[in-house]
């Protein structure tokens, strides 16, 4: 359809049905036949006739081809204007093949991975019927407590910007026009979603201006650059106002400023949750933020359904308002050529074919591998298949892989850590679960002990159930539960190599099991293939290759603990140990047990000729930095080169380290290569006082390495004519 043609119908429709165009609702709400769909928000807020809200614009969490199909042709049948719905939903890391959760996604430091896994669950999710992912979530994330770090891809402003623009690549590909085995991403949430304080869910935000845009804009930025065509806002307050009611965050900064056309549609219920942040009186108050901030689609709750008809009646909101926002979603449904196909990609033969295919549980398996992180390794690590294997812990036979965010998983299609162990074997090894995940029994535990005790090598498998994490899964302990840490003592007693696999959404303190261990593999939710994943890994068909994206802490207490921090103006390092005066803690350190870029390899590698093409860098100019990898080890293996800056004097203060580059590199045993990063003013520049985003004329070092705390440093100048 023609843009003027899209103008003539918003000029045709009813104050009623640019408000319902304007809302989005579950299946239940349109069709009864349908059903609800997946529910992933509470209900509260829905007081409101069904038949109120049947003629909405949009569903959320509904799929399938042939349920799609006939919900879109039962609501076309009873539409005045024949416009299509759109159906969005959670299609976070894959659809039915699952791959690892995003947090694991962000350990492969793999971007090619990741698109690829993005356009695997786009070409599910489309065959299915959908048109949009509410996904990337690119919030920056600093405390593990907030279980939704799962959701993210950690701690890093530039790597996270990489993930936002691949997941988009993956999702959208370039011609979702045309392409109807793409979706259209939604990037979430906006803004600062991952900042809430005490690291419990949905609580407040307060961060200045200029660290929002230094850290937590960027990789939104980068995801908008790459053609996103939705936002979603966030639930929580920026600069004391709900994002989702807040004029300033939506029209100036992010529409005028970062320059945003498409959809903005609200988080669950947010539009509403202006009531009980305090910033709306009633329904109808709630609605006149919302639409004044600029929010096109509010989601499932009533308040423009019920109230933007009346604003615009009594002269309280222009129509304006209205007819821009419709106009929006209906540009984005003819971009993905509803309005000629309504049933677009909608395809069961397709969906039946191409879900759960072996090409895509390959890559599932492969990414999964990637994304697993060797945190310890003491020689116990690779097993040998002549080993007599114990395979213990609440993990050992779960098919609770996915994670919390996979609502069209299903648990049947997930490989288990046991049945994986076992094809690597070609026989069933010894399983026993010794605990529950929070409650053990001493007759397990003795079963256990029993079984452990026949074995060359004890395996645990050991983590936090998926509800652990994930969205209203904050928690303050962070340890493993009670339950396991005790069936890791009682097997830590028998003396035999112990390795852990861990299996969760979030950084954990790791006391009681890291010590224990003489290996231990995150695998945290891996999903799918999981399974497989991890066993390739254990007996070293596949070398461990994941490097950390959020900081492991040694305890609670330090949360949050991140790497690009700054130095403060005592730093213990700097100050004499007797000495009392600097900032540290009395009783922990200040360093987390691992830190981001961290992780091991089966093989290992050395870094030498650390280089700078020039120590002065012009104006405009360009320095190189080379270093010479080596695999010193016996097993082939991916090393993951990492390159951080900091600029030593600031016109206010800049972190000790920041993440300008990396590589990720194959290397046969003996070989070397040379990596080389490009450094130019971009990778300079910070928001100053003033929020403007320039590089300053002075020194800075470059730090190269394998992960953010083993580096070597050179120092080079920036002098831009004139300007010293
Ligand atoms: C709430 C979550 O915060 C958001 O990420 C999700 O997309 C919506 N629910 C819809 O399920």
């Amino acid at each position: 359809m023609n843009e003027s043609k899209l103008h003539d119908l918003v000029r045709n429709m009813t104050l009623e049905e640019k408000a319902a165009q304007m809302s989005q609702v579950v299946s239940s709400f349109i069709d009864d036949k349908s059903g609800e769909g997946k529910i992933t928000g509470p209900f509260a807020g829905m007081e409101v006739a069904k038949e109120d809200m049947s003629g909405s614009g949009s569903v959320l969490g509904a799929s399938g081809a042939d349920d799609l199909r006939a919900l879109q042709k039962e609501y076309l049948g009873k539409s005045r204007l024949g416009i299509p719905l759109l159906f969005m939903a959670d299609v976070i890391h894959g659809y039915k093949t699952v791959f690892p959760v995003p947090l694991a996604l962000g350990c492969t430091w793999d971007p090619d991975a990741v698109e690829e896994s993005a356009a695997i669950a786009a070409k599910e999710s489309a065959a299915a019927g959908l048109h949009v992912t509410f996904s990337p979530m690119v919030d920056l994330v600093r405390d593990p407590r907030w279980g939704r770090v799962m959701e993210t891809t950690g701690e890093d402003p530039y790597l996270n910007g990489v993930f936002a623009r691949a997941f988009v690549r993956g999702y959208q590909g370039d011609n979702l026009e045309n392409d109807e085995s793409k979706l259209a991403a939604c990037v979430k949430h906006f803004a600062a979603y991952g900042a809430p304080e005490g690291g419990r869910d949905y609580n407040t935000v307060d961060m200045s201006e200029r660290q929002l845009r230094e850290y937590y804009l960027p990789a939104y930025e980068a995801a908008l650059d790459e053609g996103a065509e939705m936002v979603m806002t966030a639930f929580n307050t920026v600069e004391g106002i709900p994002a989702t009611s807040n004029k300033w965050l939506m029209r100036d900064l992010l529409r005028k400023e970062m320059g945003f056309n498409g959809v903005l549609i609200s988080d669950w219920g947010a539009v509403q949750e202006a009531i009980p942040h305090g910033v709306a009186a009633d329904n109808r108050e709630a609605a006149l933020k919302a639409v004044t901030a600029g929010v096109d689609i509010e989601m499932m709750t009533p308040c423009y359904v019920q109230h933007l008809k009346t604003l615009v009646e009594e002269d309280v909101v222009a129509e304006e308002l209205l007819d821009e926002a419709v106009l929006r979603i209906l540009q984005l449904k003819n971009r993905l050529g509803l309005f000629e196909n309504p049933y677009r990609g909608a395809d069961s033969s397709l969906e039946e074919k191409l879900t759960l295919s072996e090409e895509h549980r390959k890559a599932a398996r492969e990414t999964a591998a990637k994304s697993c992180v060797l945190l310890k390794n003491e020689g116990a690590l690779p097993l040998k298949k002549e080993q007599n294997v114990a395979l213990i812990g609440p993990f050992a036979e779960s098919t609770d892989l996915m994670g919390p965010w996979s609502i069209f998983g299903s648990e049947d299609d997930v490989v288990t850590i046991a049945a994986g162990i076992g094809e690597k074997l070609g026989t069933r090894p010894t399983v026993e679960k010794g605990s529950d995940i929070e409650v053990v029994s001493s007759q397990e535990l003795e079963v256990a002990v029993e079984a452990a005790k026949q074995a060359d090598v004890v395996v645990m498998a050991l983590g936090e159930h998926s509800e652990m994490s994930g969205e209203a899964g904050s928690r303050t302990n962070i340890k493993l539960p009670e339950a396991q840490l005790k069936l890791a003592a009682e097997l830590k007693k028998l003396g035999k190599p112990l390795v852990t696999v861990l299996f969760n959404g979030r950084p954990l303190d790791l006391h009681g099991v890291i010590e224990e261990s003489d290996a231990v593999l995150e695998a945290w939710y891996p999903g799918t293939e999981g399974g497989h994943a991890v066993a390739d890994l254990l007996f070293g068909d596949t070398n461990p290759s994941g490097k950390l994206t959020m900081s492991f802490p040694d305890n609670v207490g330090q949360v949050p603990v991140y790497y690009n921090s700054f130095n403060t103006g005592r730093p213990k390092d700097q100050i004499a140990p007797e000495d009392r005066f600097a900032s540290k803690y009395l009783d922990a350190p200040n360093e987390p047990l691992f830190p981001f870029g961290f992780g091991l390899s089966y093989t290992t590698f050395t870094y030498s000729g650390l280089a700078l093409s020039s120590e002065i860098m012009e104006e405009n100019g360009t320095i190189w930095v080379s270093v010479d990898v080596t695999n010193t080890g016996t097993a082939a293996g991916e090393e993951t080169v990492q390159l951080y800056v900091r600029d030593l004097v600031g016109e206010v203060v800049r972190p000790v380290k920041e993440l300008k580059g990396f590589r990720k590199i194959h290397l046969e045993p003996g070989e070397t290569k040379q990596v080389v990063f490009e450094v130019d003013e971009e990778s300079l520049k910070y928001h100053h006082s003033d929020l403007t985003c320039t590089c300053d004329p002075g020194d800075f070092t470059l730090s190269v390495g394998p992960d953010s705390r083993n580096t070597d440093e050179l120092r080079f100048s920036y002098q831009p004519r004139g300007r010293q």
